[in-house]
């Protein structure tokens, strides 16, 4: 694969293994996140030609940083993956205000800074695809306890649908494309605002590896959504058909 491509959060779950499967086909990578020494571990393993930019993602300069190293390195930039994000166990009646600033920061405006950092060098060549790392709990209400996470991705599924609107409009050249994991074995359940479930150990994991292909394929055939478990596309479905059954159904399944 010929292509430049920028992953933040690259330092461990699913960005770690996007870097692992895109260095297998030969891109050319700019692994992003806070840890150096785990950013450093991954781009040995990823076996391709990479640079390493520690930057936090809710930090707008980093952002910037971060696309001014990969076109230092590279001359340009192909794909640019907003895969940094953070989830949240708590139910809406706990909610506080720093709850949902953090949900924001981790999880919108990571991504809105990575999108506008990089948006002015695509649209200079009206090319250029921006993947946004969000979520089936952006469409389904299949976990309460997600509350502010599952909003926060809802707000980056509409941001992610306006900017495709309006390029389609001014440069149809650049993609806009958002994927949608169900669960997967990462470490995210771990570091949830909260603590809470171990994603690993959730019936229905999907593993990193089968996830993952699913964000390389639509590197390889850009489009402008995936779901990376052909599940939760079906449960989508059924939701907006009738969403009070499915929430009946839902509730009866994790009623105690
Ligand atoms: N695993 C799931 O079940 C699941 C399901 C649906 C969607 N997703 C989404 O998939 C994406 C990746 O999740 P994951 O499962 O791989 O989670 P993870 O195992 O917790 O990894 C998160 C990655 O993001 C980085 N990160 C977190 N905050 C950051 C920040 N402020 N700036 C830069 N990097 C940051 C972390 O590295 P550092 O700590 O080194 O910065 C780490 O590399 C997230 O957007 C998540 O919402 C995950």
């Amino acid at each position: 694969m010929d292509k430049v491509v920028v992953i933040t959060g690259a330092s461990g779950g699913i960005g770690a293994e996007l870097a692992l499967q895109l260095g297998a086909k030969g891109a050319k990578l700019v692994l992003s996140a806070r840890r150096k020494p785990e950013l450093e571990a991954v781009a040995a393993r990823a076996g391709s030609e990479s640079l390493v930019v520690v930057a936090d993602a809710t930090v707008r300069g980093d952002m910037e940083k971060l696309r001014d190293a990969a076109l230092q390195r590279f001359g340009r930039i192909d794909v640019w993956v907003n895969n940094a994000g953070r989830g949240i166990t708590r139910s809406v009646a706990e909610l506080t205000d720093e709850d949902i600033d953090v949900m924001m920061r981790d999880n919108v405006k990571s991504a809105l800074y990575g999108i506008q950092a990089v948006l002015p060098h695509f649209k200079s060549r009206n090319a250029g695809q921006i993947v946004n790392i969000s979520s089936g709990l952006a469409r389904l209400p299949l976990a309460a306890f997600r509350s502010a996470y599952s909003a926060a991705k809802h707000a980056l599924n509409a941001l992610s649908a306006c900017l495709r609107l309006e390029l389609k409009q001014s440069h149809p050249g650049i993609t806009v494309t958002v994927v949608m994991p169900g669960v997967v074995a990462t470490e995210f359940g771990i570091n949830a605002l909260g603590g809470g479930p171990d994603s690993r150990t959730l019936p229905g994991a999907q593993s990193v590896e089968d996830a993952t292909k699913a964000i390389v394929d639509v590197i390889e055939s850009p489009r402008a959504e995936a779901y990376t478990n052909p599940a939760t596309k079906a449960d989508v479905e059924r939701y907006y058909r009738d969403v009070e059954a499915f929430e009946t159904e839902v509730a009866a399944r994790f009623r105690r």
